[in-house]
């Protein structure tokens, strides 16, 4: 996911295009924005933590790019491309070192595991959205 701070700063076609060239292939895209109450669902997990309704918040603040990428080992690989959380930690040359401003706005989403990437494509996609 592309997050709010990224698309409302023009940061998106940028974005797309490393995530391209570094080998990723789109199986589905959308430009949307979340509800506070879907923000809310997509981070349910963080629910217990001091930040999330900060969070949920921000996540429902603006529009996002939302998508499935396919890769061999594209949850790690996807990961590496886009640095760590705070972008202040992460390496140069990643999305987040270019693109984010901390670790609350910090550009960009991806999945933590396989597992999870699929949870997370089925919020956002039907089967009818997929190629
Ligand atoms: P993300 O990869 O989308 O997963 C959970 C998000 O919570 C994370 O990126 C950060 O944007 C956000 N997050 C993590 N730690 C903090 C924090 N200390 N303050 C605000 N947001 C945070």
């Amino acid at each position: 996911m592309i997050k709010p701070d990224a698309t409302q700063k023009g940061y998106s076609g940028a974005i797309l295009d490393q995530i391209i060239k570094a080998g990723f292939s789109v199986k589905a895209m959308k430009w949307t924005r979340l509800t506070k109450e879907q923000a809310g669902l997509f981070y349910e997990v963080h629910k217990e933590r001091p930040f999330y309704g900060e969070l949920v918040d921000f996540m429902s603040s603006g529009p996002i790019v939302a998508a499935i990428l396919e890769k061999e080992n594209a949850v790690a690989d996807f990961r590496k491309l886009i640095g760590a959380t705070n972008p202040a930690q992460a390496e140069d040359g990643t999305i987040r070192k270019l693109y984010a401003a901390s670790v609350g706005e910090n550009a960009v989403h991806g999945s933590d595991s396989d597992e999870n990437a699929a949870i997370e494509g089925d919020f956002f996609f039907s089967k009818l959205e997929r190629f």
